[in-house]
């Protein structure tokens, strides 16, 4: 990857790979937040009061879609995602802004999980939340996340409390090799 100047080498086979890297991405997070979209809708059809069967068809099909495609899209998306910031040298405002917005989408997803559990484990004593709710708890971070990354604002002028803009001299518990 590197060049002999010691920059990233740009030639080559590097774009192919960041676009490889980016495709990735985009292909497991459109099925990130897609089945994050879906399964509240999936989890209002649970109901206790129709026949065993239907139950535990529909909340077959819940369990496998949030364990099988959901979760397993999202760490793909995530690790291409880390990738890409080293690649492209996103170390950027936006992208710390977009950061924090993923760990809302995260928390929605940790969210669903609990309700995909829930249903399964107590379908009798556990009331749902209405189906807006998940939805706008994963909407709200996926819409500001696509507004940062492809308006990629300046937020350089952001203001930021002054420790996070300066070194605290602190030090690591532990000893690292001197360069
Ligand atoms: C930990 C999670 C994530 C990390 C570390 C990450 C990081 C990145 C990086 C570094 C890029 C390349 C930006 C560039 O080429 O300038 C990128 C592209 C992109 N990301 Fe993410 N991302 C994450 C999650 C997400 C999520 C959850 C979404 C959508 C809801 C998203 C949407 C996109 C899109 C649409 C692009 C293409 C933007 C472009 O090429 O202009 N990312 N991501």
């Amino acid at each position: 990857m590197g060049d002999p100047a010691g920059g990233l080498c740009v030639s080559g086979w590097f774009p192919v790979l960041i676009t490889l890297f980016k495709g990735v991405h985009i292909a497991a997070l459109i099925l990130w937040c897609a089945g994050l979209l879906a399964l509240p809708l999936m989890l209002s059809r649970h109901d206790p009061a129709g026949t065993a069967a239907e139950y535990s068809r529909i909340r077959r099909a819940t369990h496998t879609t949030y364990a099988i495609l959901v979760t397993p899209a999202a760490v793909v998306a995530v690790v291409a995602g880390t990738w890409l910031i080293f690649f492209r040298e996103a170390f950027v405002p936006w992208l710390y802004a977009k950061l924090l917005f993923v760990a809302a989408l995260a928390a929605a997803h940790a969210w669903i999980g609990h309700l995909v559990v829930q249903v399964a484990e107590k379908p009798e004593k556990h009331r749902l939340p209405r189906s807006y709710l998940p939805i706008t708890a994963v909407g709200i971070p996926v819409i500001v996340i696509l507004m940062l990354v492809l308006g990629k604002p300046d937020l350089w002028d952001f203001p930021l409390p002054g420790w996070l803009l300066e070194p605290q001299g602190g030090q690591l518990p532990f000893d690292v090799p001197k360069r």
